[in-house]
């Protein structure tokens, strides 16, 4: 029996890395997927590739930086797939500005779409499992979020507000059974951290434990836990980090 059999999963930023191998993964372990993301044609692979598995697999175009929008495509997969029990949340952005340079316009649109719209997701999915009965949140954090980091304020911001964000909803979320849990990975090979300087990553690359940046497809598994059962029944609240021994809390 695949871990994931009969669940039904809403994937934010699975057109691409991090919450693609999610969705893939979820796939494989038999969920049924309602995945979102702004760039349309993106997702709209990642769904197909996921329906070949033989799952249900729903794309569309959403930013989860509009209420609106989220909550309708919240209320959509409920209804398509018969409601939700899984909600990942890993769309995100970044770009490298130093804090003297950083605007507020690029300041707020990070905070917007990194930590805002987590917030939205949760808001809008979790009446869904409270009416299931219970359910899981995974939220899509950064090591960066624990340690900070340079040139990135604005985004170590909105990251460590994830991580404040999934306790305070793990708290008050428990006695509807919805368990609320963060992954905050280390640096991984996706488009995200293309655009950042060769000196950024070269350094960030010495820091490293384990010597390497990581895929999505590493990342991927501890989602998979958190979204299972028993494996993940006793974990909310936490942190988990897929790091390369970034960050040792
Ligand atoms: N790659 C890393 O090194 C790394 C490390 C730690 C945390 N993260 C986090 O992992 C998550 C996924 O990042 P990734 O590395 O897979 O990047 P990615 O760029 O490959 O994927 C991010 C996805 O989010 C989507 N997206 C961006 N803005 C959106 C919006 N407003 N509404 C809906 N979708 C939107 C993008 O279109 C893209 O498909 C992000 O939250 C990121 O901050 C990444």
């Amino acid at each position: 029996m695949t871990q994931l059999h009969g669940k039904t999963a809403v994937i934010t930023g699975a057109g691409s890395g991090i919450g693609a191998a999610i969705a893939r993964l979820y796939a494989s372990e038999g969920a049924n997927l309602f995945l979102l993301d702004v760039d349309k044609a993106q997702v709209d692979a990642v769904a197909v590739e996921c329906s070949s598995t033989g799952v249900t697999a729903v794309a569309r175009r959403v930013d989860v930086m509009e209420s609106d929008d989220v909550r309708a495509a919240m209320d959509a997969a409920a209804e398509l797939l018969g409601g939700i029990d899984i909600l990942v949340s890993s769309a995100g952005i970044l770009d490298e500005t130093p804090f003297l340079e950083l605007s507020p316009e690029v300041y707020d649109r990070t905070m917007n779409v990194d930590l805002r719209g987590v917030f939205l997701a949760a808001r809008w999915a979790a009446p869904h499992m409270v009416k299931r009965g219970g359910g899981r949140i995974i939220n899509i954090s950064s090591q960066l979020g624990i340690k900070g980091g340079t040139g990135l304020a604005h985004y170590v911001a909105a990251k460590a507000g994830v991580i404040g964000l999934t306790k305070a909803l793990a708290l008050e979320l428990a006695p509807h059974s919805i368990l609320v849990n963060a992954i905050a990975p280390g640096p991984i090979f996706t488009p995200l951290i293309e655009g950042l300087s060769d000196e950024w990553k070269a350094a960030k690359q010495a820091e490293l434990p384990v010597g390497r940046f990581g895929t999505p497809e590493e990342v991927a598994p501890t989602a998979l836990l958190l979204a299972s059962s028993p494996g993940g029944n006793l974990y909310t609240g936490q942190t988990l980090g897929p790091n390369s021994g970034d960050v040792m809390p």
